[in-house]
């Protein structure tokens, strides 16, 4: 079936009878440190269904735009790959990674337990100049939580900060984030945290076999989509992106916006899509296009 969001240039199978029934987002543990905006936790059920597809088992995962990261640590913590990359370009979000993945987890999770929320202790370390990594992890979660749709880009703002600072409050969850933490902390040898340009760590691990790649760039097509909003860094050459992944041995999972650019890129290089329904922040539903050499293990 043609996808009904298909321009009629190209047909994009649209897969959402089929596998509505394996999408249970119930299902996925929140391991992440953050809540990311442009997160695939809500695709998690269809990348366990990928992973587990695969032939011989995967080793390695490859995540090349990491953001909150929870496919990384989906795979690594249920068991379907040994070891996870992690890369991420701004120096903010990898901060978190390298304190998460290093000892010094345990000092994060102890700030993070014992600051105390108010308007002027949050709006005084959001002003503050970090000194040290684990500085620069703290302010990243703090904002994280503290700002409109946990927006890092410049131009994000504050949340309404209600009476007595109860509205940023409502935001802290300071014994999940711990508990996250420990548990990320736990599996740190598993994890191994690159601040840096994935396509560059794609081109790396292209030679290598049993290695999986799961790519969510940032996207900004024709200057509305949300990537320019949402992420401080979103420009990228998305056909050099693509010619570097046609290049992999391994196998790979693509997942883009709905837009007739990405269909042309992707169709280009022989890549099978499928659509798939998501709802956004705002509850409406959109369409996210899958990308992979082939999706045949998303029918049932
Ligand atoms: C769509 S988000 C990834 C969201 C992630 N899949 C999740 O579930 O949270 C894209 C991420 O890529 C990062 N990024 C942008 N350009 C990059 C580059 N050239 N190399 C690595 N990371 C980059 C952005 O900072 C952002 O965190």
């Amino acid at each position: 079936m043609a996808s009904d969001h298909a321009p009629g240039l190209i047909p994009v199978p649209d897969r959402r009878q089929p596998v509505e029934a394996v999408v249970n987002v119930a299902s996925v543990s929140q391991r992440s440190p953050f809540r990311y905006p442009g997160g695939k936790t809500w695709l998690v059920p269809r990348i366990r269904q990928w992973m587990a597809a695969q032939s011989p088992l995967p080793q390695l995962l490859v995540e090349p735009f990491v953001g909150g990261g929870i496919v990384s640590l989906t795979a690594v913590f249920e068991g379907y790959v040994d070891q996870a990359v992690l890369v991420e370009l701004d120096p903010d979000v990898h901060a978190v990674w390298a304190v998460a993945t290093s000892p010094e987890h345990k000092a994060l999770s102890e700030r993070i337990l014992e600051f105390t929320v108010t308007r002027e202790a949050v709006l005084a370390e959001l002003a503050s100049e970090p000194r040290t990594v684990l500085d620069r992890a703290f302010k990243t979660i703090l904002k994280n939580r503290m700002f409109h749709g946990g927006i890092l880009a410049p131009g994000a703002s504050l949340i309404k900060s209600g009476e007595q600072g109860r509205g940023l409050l409502s935001r802290w969850y300071p014994q999940t984030l711990a508990r996250r933490l420990q548990a990320i902390g736990e599996i740190r040898d598993r994890l191994t945290v690159v601040c840096g340009d994935g396509m560059t760590v794609i081109e790396q691990y292209a030679q290598a076999r049993n290695t999986l790649f799961f790519i969510d760039p940032p996207y900004t097509a024709a200057g509305k989509r949300a990537g320019r909003r949402l992420y401080r860094y979103h420009d990228l050459d998305h056909e050099r992106l693509f010619a570097v992944t046609a290049q992999v041995q391994g196998d790979f999972l693509m997942t883009y916006d709905y837009a007739v650019g990405v269909c042309a890129l992707a169709q280009a290089q022989g890549f099978d899509m499928a659509c798939v329904p998501m709802k956004n922040t705002h509850h409406a539903q959109v369409t996210e296009l899958l990308i992979g050499r082939s999706l045949a293990w998303l029918d049932p």
